[in-house]
């Protein structure tokens, strides 16, 4: 499937998937920054935002080929550096696996290599039928939002956490579940770490209640030679958060690589 995106700039590509429940415009500061000097490429996941809807689970293997057809459709040629949130981490680590050829760095943001335990697929099949039988976002912004952001972001910048309450309530239900089922049956990717052998930046929230930053340090040790950056008085979403930190730290990553 082709996908809707932020397609800025030129230069070296950059793509930059976005974490559930959002969609591309959870990187509107990063398409901003980096697209001064690399060709940005944001997309929106299938049944997110303006990408089409389909049918079946969406499993990461299939929205990572996504991205890839999608990159075809841009005339991508060359490699590029792969970046991902959270599910978009997921997804990045089945691009890399898939598309391995095509990847010339990685960026891993308040991820995890790991799969789901048995509790955690049956908590997101739970919330799958919920969605689906209330026909509504609801319950998925209720059981999310609380967990997404750090105190000191509820506390002094509510603004954010509105905007990003807004665009999930937006989301299609069914496109919702279907990435919830998807997910639930993703492969766990320890494994794959130590084989990784591009660069590698590591990002984590200090206060992140999804991925706290043991699991993030634990994944950093796992690839030779990953940079990892806990940014401090930050949740989930660090490039929502801490954009301008987040940003100083993949201009730094990507100077290095483009020198
Ligand atoms: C995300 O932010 O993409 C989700 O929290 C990922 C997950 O539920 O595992």
């Amino acid at each position: 499937m082709i996908l809707a995106c932020d397609d800025r700039g030129t230069g070296p590509v950059v793509v930059l998937i976005h974490g559930f429940p959002l969609d591309r415009s959870m990187w509107a500061a990063q398409v901003e920054a980096l697209a001064r000097d690399h060709r940005v490429i944001a997309p929106d996941l299938r049944g997110i935002g303006d990408s089409p809807m389909a049918d079946g689970v969406f499993d990461v293997d299939t929205l990572a080929d996504d991205v890839n057809e999608t990159l075809d459709s841009l005339g991508v040629a060359g490699q590029a550096v792969v970046g991902g949130l959270s599910m978009g981490g997921y997804v990045a680590f089945s691009f890399l696996a898939r598309h391995g050829a095509r990847v010339r760095g990685l960026v891993l943001l308040n991820t995890r290599a790991g799969g789901d335990s048995p509790a955690a697929a049956e908590g997101r099949e739970k919330l799958a039928a919920e969605l689906e039988a209330k026909d509504s976002v609801e319950p998925v912004v209720q059981a999310m939002i609380p967990k997404l952001f750090a105190p000191k972001t509820f506390a002094e910048l509510p603004e954010l956490v509105e905007a990003v309450r807004e665009r999930a309530l937006r989301l299609n239900p069914r496109a919702l579940a279907s990435t919830l089922r998807g997910l639930a049956i993703r492969p766990d990717r320890t494994g794959m770490l130590g084989s990784i052998r591009v660069p590698t930046l590591i990002i984590g929230g200090a206060d992140d209640q999804v991925i706290p930053r043991d699991e993030i340090c634990a994944m950093a040790n796992g690839i030779s030679g990953a940079e990892v950056r806990i940014i401090p008085d930050a949740g989930h979403l660090t490039p929502i958060e801490a954009s301008e930190t987040v940003n100083k730290h993949l201009s730094m990553f990507l100077s290095r690589m483009d020198a």
